[in-house]
């Protein structure tokens, strides 16, 4: 069967129907969501109702999983596969976590506008992020269109951004909120990785911002002056009228290219209510360097 998109915001982002993410994909389908994310950037799936396995084959069908997710305390780990990232506030018994746990300090950095993995040489190209359980209000997610963010700037602003490379670390992003208490593991395992600035996304051909919290430095430049100017343009690029809000249901799949969009974590009870969001992530071909140039 084929499947419809219908828009959910003026710029990007779409529902999908006729998918069954418990079955496997048929390729049609595949290309067909392939293309949908080449124009929509974000989807959802609404009420797949597929476990931990079924989640994994369906990332599987749009290429590698990243192996390793990038968690601290990772030896109290809740879930079973390596690629399962944990997005909950659950502990490795399933319990709310303690309000001083480190591992919910270190989680309260997806609040923060980022792009998946981009800490990593080859970051990530897909999320797929599945609401197994979500509180009965907040915890919202929003999206942040990158290629919209991009064309609405000037060409003068355009032309100062188009060749810079910014340093991203899993330590600058935590930083922003005062976190800095990590093993020396850690610090070696999150070392600064050069990533353009400004990235042709492949499926479209369009340019897009590549924005995110985990950015630190602009190679060339004084870091109080990359930093003020990366600030200036995250509030640009945050503007309401490039976000979308994902209010969650169970049993939501959603889906994005993170080379063209960022998210964050809206607030919510997480001292009284379980949130157990999991998410399977798909590499990018290369790290953005030996891609196409702006
Ligand atoms: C993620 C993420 C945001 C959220 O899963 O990568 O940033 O709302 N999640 O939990
Ligand atoms: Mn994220």
């Amino acid at each position: 069967m084929s499947l419809s998109f219908t828009p959910l915001h003026p710029l990007f982002m779409a529902e999908v129907n006729g998918a069954d993410l418990t079955k496997p994909l048929p390729e049609d389908q595949a290309a067909e969501i392939g293309a949908a994310m080449d124009r929509y950037a974000v989807l959802v799936f609404r009420d797949q109702d597929i476990d931990d396995a079924q989640q994994i084959a369906f990332g599987t069908a749009f290429g590698p999983l990243e192996a390793e997710t990038a968690t601290v305390d990772a030896d109290k780990r809740r879930l079973q596969h390596a690629q399962m990232n944990d997005i909950s506030n659950l502990d490795e018994k399933g319990q709310l976590l303690a309000a001083d746990d480190r591992r919910r300090m270190f989680a309260l950095g997806n609040r923060l506008w980022h792009s998946d993995s981009s800490f990593k040489s080859t970051p990530a190209r897909y999320s797929l992020l599945h609401g197994r359980v979500v509180p009965p209000e907040g915890g919202e997610t929003e999206f942040a269109d990158m290629r919209a963010a991009w064309d609405a700037l000037d060409a003068k602003s355009q032309d100062k951004l188009r060749d810079l490379v910014c340093d991203h670390s899993l330590l600058f992003s935590r930083g922003l909120l005062g976190f800095s208490d990590y093993t020396d593991d850690e610090r070696r395992k999150w070392e600064p990785v050069p990533q353009r600035l400004v990235r042709r996304h492949e499926g479209s051909g369009r340019l897009s911002l590549y924005l995110s919290a985990h950015i630190g430095r602009i190679h060339g430049w004084p870091v109080p002056e990359a930093m003020a100017m990366i600030r200036d343009l995250m509030e640009h690029a945050t503007q309401r009228e490039f976000v979308y809000r994902h209010n969650w249901r169970r049993q939501d799949l959603l889906m994005w290219d993170n080379r063209c969009s960022m998210h964050r974590a809206r607030p919510f009870e997480d001292r009284a209510y379980p949130r157990d969001l999991r998410r399977v992530t798909i590499q990018d071909s290369r790290p953005t360097l030996e891609q196409a140039a702006a």
